[in-house]
């Protein structure tokens, strides 16, 4: 498949890796572009942008194909260094980065451009995707609320999303939140999208490099296993239902409560701790209703080959049948 996000990103399938904390290292994402895709690196999982540097250096180290990095800009009021992270980008020589997050991110455009790095907007509402190819990004990845992680404040599922951002977007667009296999793929496509982005299908694959216990609750999870934390800060995230995420939800229904309240059992820390121990009851983690879709952990190459083909097959077999 030839379409203008492979074009853009040099790759040979229009399947790219959204940015994922903790998941985002070199391993997954040098598996995803040895096997077509664009795998990303995730900046702000490294420490410091020194150690960024340095997992760029092993990614290359995995893969002589093109992979990206992703650069968040969270709403926080301790924010790291994100120039210093974009500057490590740049002189590593990166050629495509994924940005998501506040308007803030602007900045991070202004100077990630002028060294001719292909700039893909990851956002959740039609008026973002507009404003941000009006200020010069390369592509949008349009992100419906079936999405893990943030998905906004607007509840625009992908069916709706991808064709209204189409309506009003010209740079190629990818097609992100709920993606996992060749018919979502051609679904993108119909739909307006030039590719798709997946996240949590990748963390169920041999070489994202989280707890296996982890991959298999992606696996053993359903579309129903998500539920929506922070919705009345203004900040909704979808993570993986289990009992902490269900007592975040339950805590803030709570007339009165603050993020203050819930903040010990969304810590960063216990998060991690359930990616590396595979205690999915840890904490909090992130996960898409994708989950419904998953019920393998197979290698990056395997599961691209395997929506390729079954994309392929789709057009060139049923739909070429219904069409006739
Ligand atoms: C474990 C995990 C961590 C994520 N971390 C980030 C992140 O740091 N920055 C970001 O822009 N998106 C992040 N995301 C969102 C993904 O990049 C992607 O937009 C989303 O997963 C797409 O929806 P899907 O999970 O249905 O494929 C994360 C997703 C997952 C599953």
């Amino acid at each position: 498949m030839k379409t203008r996000i492979t074009e853009l990103l040099g790759i040979e399938h229009p399947i790219v890796q959204g940015g994922m904390q903790q998941v985002g290292r070199a391993e997954l994402a040098s598996a995803v572009s040895n096997a077509g895709g664009l795998g990303i690196i995730t900046a702000l999982t490294q420490p410091s942008p020194e150690a960024l540097r340095e997992e760029i250096d092993r990614c290359r180290a995995m893969t002589d194909k093109p992979f990206g990095v992703n650069m968040t800009v969270f709403p926080t009021i301790n924010s790291p260094d994100y120039k210093a992270y974009a500057q490590a980008i740049i002189d590593s020589g990166i050629k495509a980065v994924e940005t998501a997050g506040t308007p803030a991110v602007a900045e991070i455009w202004d100077m990630l451009k002028p060294h001719g790095i292909k700039i893909v907007h990851k956002c959740t509402a039609v008026r973002h995707a507009v404003s941000a190819e009006r200020k010069g990004v390369d592509a949008i990845s349009i992100d419906g609320f079936e999405c893990a992680g943030h998905p906004g404040e607007d509840d625009i599922p992908g069916l709706i999303l991808i064709p209204a951002a189409a309506d009003k977007v010209n740079i190629p667009m990818l097609a992100s939140g709920g993606f996992g296999d060749g018919r979502g793929l051609v679904a993108a496509l119909a739909l307006g999208a030039e590719g798709i982005n997946m996240g949590t299908r990748f963390c169920a694959t041999k070489e994202a490099p989280i707890h296996d216990r982890v991959k298999q609750a992606y696996v053993d999870n359903d579309e129903r296993s998500t539920n929506l934390i922070f919705r009345k800060l203004h900040n909704t995230a979808r993570v993986a239902k289990n009992s902490v995420s269900d007592k975040v939800v339950e805590i803030l229904k709570e007339e009165g409560s603050t993020f203050a309240d819930i903040q010990a059992l969304v810590s960063g820390v216990k998060g991690k701790e359930v990616l590396e121990t595979g205690d999915v009851e840890a904490g909090i983690y992130w996960a898409g209703m994708v989950q419904g879709l998953i019920h393998d952990i197979p290698s990056c190459k395997d599961l691209i080959d395997r929506i390729m083909a079954e994309a392929n097959a789709i057009i060139s077999e049923r739909l070429a049948r219904i069409a006739g």
